[in-house]
């Protein structure tokens, strides 16, 4: 009892500190020159160290401010999901494999703010090739979606998912620079036993991105549709990026109600993905806008079917396009080079009408060669060589 009531004291006095500690961290982050936006509840941790080697470990872990994540099996039909104090380091020192079962997942996320995580180049394996059919997220059997959902704001590096069942990473957070992040898909453009021929993965996403303040670099997808997809969001870099086999850099699809405006796609390596660099808007949407979409420094190959496709009449393709989503200025600074191969048009754009694509559209950083000609229908655009 007596040594109770002496340690307790100190056990107090910690805790106040610690607290104070973090309470000054967290007005220095409001009062920061750059918004703090909150991705979740303010959330302070203790300073302890969690260690995580199955998902009994994770409540008590979450307390603390720094978190390594040992390698472990997910069990089938169980998400991971980790929500660390503001401002915590998570770590994981071994693979994460998930169990299979058809259920609709997500396999892990990821909430908080300012967080700072490093993958120190593991594996989150999804067990995809469990789970393809050629049928995506949309049919076949049910298949957990997305495989990573990152809702935290902070830096989020060095990791590698292998074999998303579905789209492999969602981002919903918001103040977060994503790099080295590495998508590895490559085993689902084979057919497989349930695919009837096609390829076994579909639907598998590299990046979605329904997000503020979002910087994804440095990063490596290899998949069989979306490199990017940016559906809304403000202030969004994807620069220095590598795209293998999917179905190219794309805003959108945009629905209604929905903004998505300062977009810079920069200086990423495309290659053999089916369209290039492509803005698609849903034919049926209203009360949408699209705004300020720089490219730069891009180098794509291979492309097979649309070099640039801007495209207002998603899903079809070309089809009668609407007018209820506004793109207000598609720049191509610097220099842009696509190749498409001998089938695939370079470029085609598709407005509804002149008032739905306006603005700027200085195309003199553009050059696209290959394939059949050009056609730009209701947009305003100057310069380019396609
Ligand atoms: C921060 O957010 C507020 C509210 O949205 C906005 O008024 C202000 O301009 C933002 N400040 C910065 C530096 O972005
Ligand atoms: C387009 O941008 C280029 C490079 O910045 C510039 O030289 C050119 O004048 C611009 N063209 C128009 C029509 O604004």
């Amino acid at each position: 009892m007596e040594r109770l009531s002496k340690v307790l004291p100190i056990f107090k006095m910690l805790s106040l500190r610690s607290l104070a500690v973090s309470l000054a961290c967290v007005a220095t982050a409001f009062a920061s020159p750059t918004n703090f936006t909150l991705n979740g509840p303010i959330k302070i941790g203790k300073r302890c160290t969690g260690t995580i080697q199955s998902l009994a470990d994770v409540a008590a872990a979450e307390l603390c401010t720094t978190i390594n994540i040992g390698g472990f099996t997910v069990p089938a039909g169980q998400t991971f999901a980790l929500a660390p104090p503001d401002g915590a380091v998570v770590s994981l020192t071994g693979q994460i494999t998930f169990g299979v079962a058809n259920w609709a997942g997500p396999l892990m996320t990821i909430s908080g703010n300012s967080i700072t995580f490093n993958g120190n180049n593991h594996n989150l394996v999804g067990n995809g090739d469990q789970y393809w059919d050629g049928l995506g997220i949309n049919g076949g059997v049910v298949k957990p979606d997305p495989m990573l959902r990152i809702n935290m704001g902070g830096t989020f590096e060095n990791l590698q998912l292998v074999n998303s069942p579905g789209r492999a990473v969602a981002i919903g957070g918001s103040s977060l620079t994503v790099s080295a992040v590495t998508v590895n898909n490559a085993a689902g453009a084979a057919a497989n036993s349930r695919s009837a021929g096609k390829p076994a993965g579909a639907n598998t996403d590299g990046f979605d991105v329904s997000a503020n303040n979002v910087v994804i670099q440095n990063s490596v997808v290899t998949n069989q549709d979306d490199c990017l997809a940016i559906n809304r969001g403000t202030n969004i870099k994807f620069t220095g990026n590598s795209c293998t086999g999917g179905h190219g850099i794309s805003v959108g699809s945009i629905s209604s109600g929905v903004v998505v405006s300062g977009v810079t796609i920069s200086n990423n390596v495309v290659t053999n993905n089916v369209n290039g660099l492509r803005i698609k808007t849903d034919a049926t949407a209203t009360g949408s806008t699209v705004s300020n979409v720089v490219y730069s420094g891009n180098k794509l190959t291979g492309i097979t079917g649309f070099g640039v496709l801007i495209d207002q009449s998603y899903p079809s393709t070309l089809g009668t396009p609407g007018t209820g989503v506004v793109i207000n200025g598609v720049t191509f600074s610097g220099t842009n080079t696509i190749s498409v191969t001998s089938t695939a048009h370079r470029v085609e754009v598709n407005c509804g009408s002149t008032s739905s694509c306006t603005g700027t559209w200085n195309w003199s950083g553009l050059t696209a060669t290959g394939g059949s000609g050009s056609t730009v229908k209701n947009a305003p655009v100057t310069g380019g060589s396609f």
